[in-house]
């Protein structure tokens, strides 16, 4: 699973390089909402592994979706 979430940030940098020379609308348009699956994927991928570690739970848990101050 950590080989799949190295894919899915792949992935989603793949799309990224992508989309920041693509000139066509609608071609970015379609890459976007790619990338947004991957996202998805990461986030599967990652939740997945945070449930089987508590010891990196633990450590995320202190660092996303805090409060930026
Ligand atoms: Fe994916």
């Amino acid at each position: 699973m950590i080989v799949s979430l190295i894919e899915e940030a792949e992935a989603t940098n793949w799309y990224e390089q992508r989309l920041s020379v693509e000139k066509d609308k609608t071609a970015k348009a379609i890459m976007e909402n790619a990338q947004s699956e991957e996202f998805k994927h990461f986030g599967m991928d990652l939740e997945f592994l945070l449930r089987k570690k508590p010891k990196w739970k633990k450590v995320l848990q202190g660092i996303c979706f805090r409060k930026v101050i």
